[in-house]
């Protein structure tokens, strides 16, 4: 049997590591805000309606997708969700100002029960944290309406090469490429947008690079204890691993997905 969540023990690593990083998230994750605007100028793009009923969004977090969502889109009906339960404190003043009717669910996405008859999904950077994204995809479609939009961004095969180079710290289950989404979209989708862009970051030291890391949360299935000596090691295989003069670096790979229900 395919398993559909992450092992418990990962999840609970994924939450720990998002709940610790949720006072720092939302400034210093300049990536995350930057895909958020381009997740939803992809949508408006693409033909979406200015208006939704029903709308999902998964993985909100602190709300770079929402707030971006409310700006450009009048909606009436928000579910909003996250695995970290203090998610909804922080979205308070995003949604104060734009007052659609919210209901906030706690939980993994795979297993949360859904409304029927969904307009628009929406989920920023979230959907590599999920085991089996075929499954989830087809299950989110059942619930769209016909006609109803899927505006998704994960993550491809070269995010954070810097340190996939290393032996894959900070890595997440699930980075597709476009490619690898063609294969895995049900039947009865209907690409708007599918592409991929890089983002890269710049940072003045190994341990500014790893701060970022722990701020925004995102090294959630990393075993994270460093020793002056692990420290040390990894400082030298970074440098080792670039060209001589190099600057220090993170590259960000979005893969952004815009897909509307036809039938
Ligand atoms: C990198 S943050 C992205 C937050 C926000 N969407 C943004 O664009 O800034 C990923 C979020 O997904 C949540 N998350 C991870 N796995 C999840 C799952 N299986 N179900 C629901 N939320 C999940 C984390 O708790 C975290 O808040």
């Amino acid at each position: 049997m395919t398993q559909i969540l992450l092992p418990a023990s990962v999840q609970n690593r994924v939450r720990q590591s998002f709940r610790r990083g949720l006072p720092s998230y939302h400034h210093a994750a300049v990536a995350q805000a930057q895909i958020a605007a381009t997740l939803v100028q992809a949508l408006r793009t693409a033909g979406a309606p200015a208006r939704f009923d029903q709308v999902l969004e998964f993985g909100c977090g602190t709300g770079h997708l929402t707030t971006q969502l409310l700006q450009h889109f009048t909606v009436d009906h928000l579910t909003l969700n996250d695995l970290v339960p203090d998610c909804a404190a922080a979205l308070h003043p995003i949604l104060k100002q734009h007052s659609p009717s919210v209901t906030f669910q706690v939980g993994p996405i795979e297993t949360l029960p859904l409304p029927p008859a969904l307009d628009l999904i929406v989920s920023a950077s979230t959907v590599q944290w999920v085991q089996q994204p075929a499954d989830l995809i087809g299950r989110l479609t059942q619930h769209l309406a016909p006609g109803g939009w899927l505006a998704l961004s994960g993550f491809g095969r070269t995010h954070f090469s810097e340190l996939q180079a290393l032996g894959g710290m900070a890595t997440a289950p699930s980075y597709l490429d476009p490619r690898d989404w063609r294969h895995i979209l049900p039947a009865g989708l209907h690409i708007g947008a599918l592409y991929s862009k890089t983002i890269i970051l710049q940072f003045t030291d190994t341990l500014d690079l790893l701060r970022h890391l722990r701020l925004t949360g995102v090294n959630g299935s990393a075993r994270n204890h460093w020793t002056r000596a692990s420290l040390a090691s990894f400082d030298l295989r970074l440098r080792a691993s670039l060209p001589q003069g190099a600057p220090l670096t993170l590259s960000y790979q979005p893969v952004f997905l815009i897909a509307c229900k036809t039938g």
